[in-house]
């Protein structure tokens, strides 16, 4: 590559799925007075990341052509801006990227200071990349809507986490965990055992007819339910729900923002709770310091080089992904 030049994959028009992304040469960009410019070491994917791309965010994301896409990166700091604070060169640290400009699939990248948290050696790049929209989100939901202290105080909340093989469902699995709680988990027949091994106390097959009905093997009723699958109507939720049961949906479609505005308007004590992740660096920095102290880990689907990121795309759209797909330069 020469000099002030990197390899990055671009996409120009919505559509296209992997097909549509283009590998090209591109300046390697400047930080801005706030940012830092990091030397990718692995990127991880989000289903949100081929969702812009088929236009789904249009007109927010992306904000324009063509676009680098990738979001959740770990790399080594090589440059800084005049107003960073808290790095130099050489640290290695993980962070999240703006959606509106992306540039996670590449070998350099800027990150905002305000979005960039320490790693040590103990978290490897690919499991520090994994964590920031999947970690975030699992955590967001955990402990701003379910009312689970992750540090084990508390009465004991019932939960319900669908796709628990999935990029969040893992991760709000393993943080469930730490906190004082029961968790029936969804997956497939091949991703049990990995399931049970992160936690859960009791497993579904959601191809089953019990797993469909997500009927909870013990006859618990859910406090709260973190949704990560997609296409399970409220009518299937509100039976297994406890009096106050809330669904907690991370990808509501118009008929779960229909149940949210009916419940609210009705008083309902059984809720649905669209959520949409809120970055927050601190919350960032307390995920990989769990990852640290090895309190929970990600785990990696697969690994894919840059130079073969279609690969990794198309695994993503086919949303049988067990875990995270990394990407690595
Ligand atoms: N609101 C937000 O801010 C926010 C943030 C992050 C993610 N999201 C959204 O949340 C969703 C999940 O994201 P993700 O990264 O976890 O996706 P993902 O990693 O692609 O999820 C794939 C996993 O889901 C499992 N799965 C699919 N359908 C299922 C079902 N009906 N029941 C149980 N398991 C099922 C698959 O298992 P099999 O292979 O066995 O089918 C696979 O292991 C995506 O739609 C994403 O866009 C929203």
């Amino acid at each position: 590559m020469a000099e002030n030049l990197m390899h990055a994959i671009q996409y120009s028009s919505y559509g296209g799925g992997a097909a549509g992304l283009k590998h090209v040469e591109v300046p390697v960009p400047t930080p801005k007075k706030d940012e830092v410019l990091l030397k990718l070491e692995a990127t991880s994917l989000n289903p949100v990341d081929w969702k812009m791309q088929k236009g789904m965010l249009r007109p927010l994301f992306p904000r324009k052509f063509p676009y680098i896409p990738g979001t959740d990166v770990a790399g080594e700091v090589i440059k800084i801006g005049s107003a960073v604070k808290n790095y130099k060169a050489g640290d290695k640290v993980v962070a999240l990227l703006s959606h509106s400009s992306g540039g996670g699939l590449a070998e350099f990248a800027v990150a905002k200071e305000s979005l960039t948290v320490a790693r040590t050696p103990e978290v490897s790049a690919a499991e520090g990349a994994g964590l920031p929209v999947a970690g975030l989100t699992a955590y967001q939901a955990l402990n701003q809507f379910a009312g689970v202290k992750l540090d084990g105080s508390g009465q004991q909340v019932n939960l319900l986490i669908t796709a628990a093989s999935g990029g969040v469902g893992q991760y709000a699995l393993q943080l469930a965990k730490l906190g004082n709680t029961h968790v029936t988990a969804t997956c497939g027949a091949r991703n049990m055992d990995l399931v049970k091994s992160l936690g859960a106390d009791e497993v579904l097959d959601y191809k089953t007819p019990d797993g469909a009905a997500l009927k909870s093997p013990s006859g618990r009723k859910y406090d709260a339910v973190i949704h990560c699958a997609t296409g399970i109507p409220w009518s299937t939720f509100e039976p297994n729900l406890s009096a106050k049961g809330k669904v907690i949906d991370i990808t509501p479609d118009a008929s779960a923002v229909m149940t949210f505005v009916l419940k609210m308007l009705t008083f309902s004590n059984k809720r649905l709770v669209p959520l949409l992740m809120i970055p927050k660096r601190k919350n960032l920095d307390y995920l990989v310091k769990l990852v640290k102290e090895g309190k929970i880990k990600t785990v990696i689907d697969s690994k894919h080089l840059l130079s073969r990121a279609e690969d990794a795309w198309a695994k993503s759209i086919d949303g049988h992904a067990t875990g995270k797909i990394i990407v690595e330069p």
